[in-house]
């Protein structure tokens, strides 16, 4: 028994010293970029696994479409990464292997598409998630989720805390024996100050009126305990701005009160929670193939889909007819980001149009519909004509 106790103090011991060392590194970062007075900004793109190629694809091209003069000047390049594939993370047996993490690390800004993230019981070895690995890895603390439906007077906008919370040491957990085990929840003043920051930035920047502070903090009262307190420190620095706080179990019940899910409007949140509850938010829209998700940290950022690789289309040979949106609603996310805010409307805009009640084409995911580049192209026929 002993053995066993010092086995898992040990490990512990690893853990905290690796937290304590990324609190360090949090502390030293720099700023924000400032894309405005860079002389090039590096767009990279990862097209991944399952039909993460066909719509990440899809999606570049608009964006080359889009962005065709800062390319032609030089202002933006393009790269294309390879490598971020299930059979090559484990081939080096890497969530990332080092040759692309150095070829991403050598951007500013990334798309990527939905990778695999290997289960227990999947042919493939446990890895740890490709996604998880780069918000890590690339420091993307605060993943950005808009929800929008306006024809119910839905527009959500979820500050999900990105490298913390259950998923820090989602992979570092102990079997202590074959009876006992332990995962761990992370939570830091560093990076709970930064994501509540841009939260109520955000807001502020964005005519918005209220935040709600969602946690467990009556369960959790360590990790969420912190989370909402230093949430309520930043609140008290926007008088403006009114916040309230909620249990993450009751949220996920008001977004279904239709009275009064509308008034809510940016949310800040813990990792595992902002996780869960973006898909619900997400299937209110039309499904989590409709909406995209940006991963902010100071040096990079990284643009994707919420959704996965969606292995069975390619199995039955449907890829082609993918649905590019959440891709595309990345593209929108990636845009603004790096400063091309009419750019962004507008591709915006062609999307509502494009998915609208009156649009001229549908994806159906099957040959019933379109397939994903005959959509891109109609994407960017509507917004040559806006
Ligand atoms: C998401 C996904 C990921 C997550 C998975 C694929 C690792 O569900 O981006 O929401 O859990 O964060
Ligand atoms: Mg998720």
């Amino acid at each position: 028994m002993q053995d066993k106790i010092k086995a898992a103090a040990e490990h512990y011991a690893k853990l905290v010293e690796n937290q304590l060392a990324r609190v360090q590194r949090m502390k030293e970062q720099g700023d924000f970029l400032d894309y405005a007075n860079m002389d090039k900004i590096i767009i990279g793109v990862c097209g991944g696994d399952g039909i993460g190629p066909v719509i990440t694809n899809e999606s570049a091209r608009v964006l080359r479409f889009l962005l065709k003069d800062e390319v032609a000047s030089g202002k933006v390049e393009f790269r294309d990464i390879e490598g971020l594939t299930i059979e090559n993370r484990v081939a080096h047996m890497q969530a990332i292997p080092d040759d692309v993490l150095a070829e991403l690390k050598a951007c500013h800004v990334i798309l990527k598409g939905p990778t695999t993230t290997p289960r227990a019981g999947d042919p493939w070895p446990n890895i740890e998630s490709a996604n998880v690995a780069m918000r890590k890895e690339l420091d993307l603390f605060a993943n950005v989720r808009p929800v929008k439906v306006p024809e119910q007077g839905i527009d959500w906008t979820f500050f999900r805390e990105n490298t913390e919370g259950s998923y820090a040491l989602g992979s570092n957990g102990i079997h202590v024996d074959d009876d006992l085990s332990f995962d761990f929840t992370v939570t830091t003043t560093e990076g709970t100050d930064r994501i509540a920051r841009l939260a109520y930035d955000f807001a502020k920047k964005n005519g918005k009126t209220r935040v709600s502070i969602v946690t467990k903090a009556n369960i959790m009262k360590t990790t969420d305990g912190k989370f909402l307190r230093l949430c309520q420190n930043v609140a008290a620095e926007y008088p403006e701005i009114t916040t309230d706080d909620w249990y993450i179990d009751i949220m996920t019940a008001k977004l279904i009160d239709e009275k009064r899910r509308r008034d809510f409007q940016v949310f800040v949140l813990p990792n595992l929670y902002g996780d869960i509850i973006t898909d619900e938010a997400a299937e209110f829209q039309g499904g989590v193939g409709t909406a995209g998700s940006a991963n902010i940290g100071k040096r990079y950022a990284m643009f994707e889909a919420i959704h996965g690789s969606a292995p069975r289309m390619v199995a039955e040979g449907r890829d082609i007819y993918a649905d590019p949106c959440s891709m595309l609603r990345a593209a929108v996310l990636l845009l603004s980001h790096i400063g091309y805010q009419e750019e962004s409307d507008k591709l915006a805009k062609a999307l509502d149009i494009c998915t609208g009640p009156d649009a001229a084409m549908k994806v159906t995911g099957r040959n019933t519909g379109c397939t994903c580049k005959e959509f891109g192209d109609y994407v960017m026929e509507t917004v040559t004509s806006l």
